[in-house]
């Protein structure tokens, strides 16, 4: 029933409609939003754990989240190539906390790094990844886990590691794919672990609201970076591409995505805009999925 339908009002020399119009106003202002912190209040800056910022979507989301005056921690494996990131970033109090983010001695570093400098954590883009393809009967045991090791294993590290800084609710933002909803041959392992990924997003999001945190998925489509090149070919620019989604009917949008275009999307979902959605998987593929 909505609030209006409830109260009484007593006798007023104001219509109905501008008392509903208070009520509501009161209303809102009642409303504690889920996932704003009191630095959202103080407009302190914010603090974002990026994984995978190395390249493509994460070097992206560094760079974007750093022009909107939020302090980056980056993680990758490659060092050199985090330090060159971050010398290119809006300045800001920007940490590097290289390793493999599947290791859980990694996710601790990070956590430890994070508390010492920060003192705590706005959010998580967890967006490192890689894809391993795979027959899925002939492949050896070890080929076949390695999808699995990477991409729930690190999630899963980076979540643990970050939750118990987000005293003051948090967003978490996992880049999965449309691998974990739609198939293509040699990608079982690939796609089974984006589609855990989804799963954990929605279970995590039901799991961490008392704490005020909102935990969100981003599902790229095809989106051009060092990921679409495959044996030293980019598969963007090959006739299967061109002949299936530009010329053909199945991408709506007829382009790759660039990967500017998947960082806006967790800015926004990591942004005051984004207060009432949680346990989402947001595709963001030109439309890929929608036809057939
Ligand atoms: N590009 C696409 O079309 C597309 C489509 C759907 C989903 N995605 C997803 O988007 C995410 C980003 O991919 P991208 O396209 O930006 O690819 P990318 O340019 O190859 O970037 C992958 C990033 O993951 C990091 N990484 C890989 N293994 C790691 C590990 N064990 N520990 C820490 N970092 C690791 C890499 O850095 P180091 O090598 O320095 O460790 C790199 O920064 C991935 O999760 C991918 O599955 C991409």
């Amino acid at each position: 029933m909505p609030l209006a339908a409830r109260v009484v009002a007593p006798p007023s020399r104001f219509s109905d409609h501008e008392r509903i119009e208070a009520i509501d106003a009161r209303a809102a202002s009642e409303v504690r939003l889920t996932g704003v912190s009191r630095r959202d209040t103080l407009g302190d800056r914010k603090r974002v754990l990026i994984s995978g910022a190395s390249s493509g979507i994460g070097k992206a989301t560094a760079v974007r989240f750093a022009n909107e005056s939020w302090d980056v921690c980056l993680n990758a494996r490659r060092e050199s190539v985090l330090l060159d990131v971050r010398s290119s970033l809006r300045p800001g109090r920007h940490l590097i906390c290289a390793g493999d983010y599947s290791d859980p001695a990694t996710a601790c570093s990070i956590h430890a790094a994070i508390l010492k400098n920060w003192g705590g954590l706005d959010a998580l883009v967890n967006c490192a990844g890689a894809y391993f393809g795979v027959d899925p009967i002939e492949s050896p045991m070890a080929e076949w886990r390695k999808s699995f090791d990477l991409i729930v294993n690190g999630a899963l590290n980076l979540t643990r590691a970050s939750v118990p800084l987000m005293t003051d609710g948090g967003r978490i933002i996992h880049i999965t794919s449309i691998h974990g909803v739609r198939a293509e041959v040699g990608s079982s392992s690939y796609a089974m672990a984006k589609a855990a990924l989804n799963q954990y997003c929605r279970t995590l999001a039901l799991e961490l609201a008392p704490r005020g945190i909102l935990v969100n998925a981003i599902a790229p489509g095809f989106v051009r970076t060092p990921m679409s090149v495959v044996d030293g070919v980019n598969e963007l620019d090959t006739e299967w591409f061109r002949r299936s989604y530009v010329d053909g009917h199945h991408l709506p949008l007829k382009r790759a995505g660039l990967p500017e275009e998947i960082a806006g999307a967790a800015l926004f979902l990591a942004g005051p805009d984004a207060t009432y959605i949680t346990g989402q998987v947001l595709a963001v593929d030109g439309g890929l999925t929608i036809t057939f």
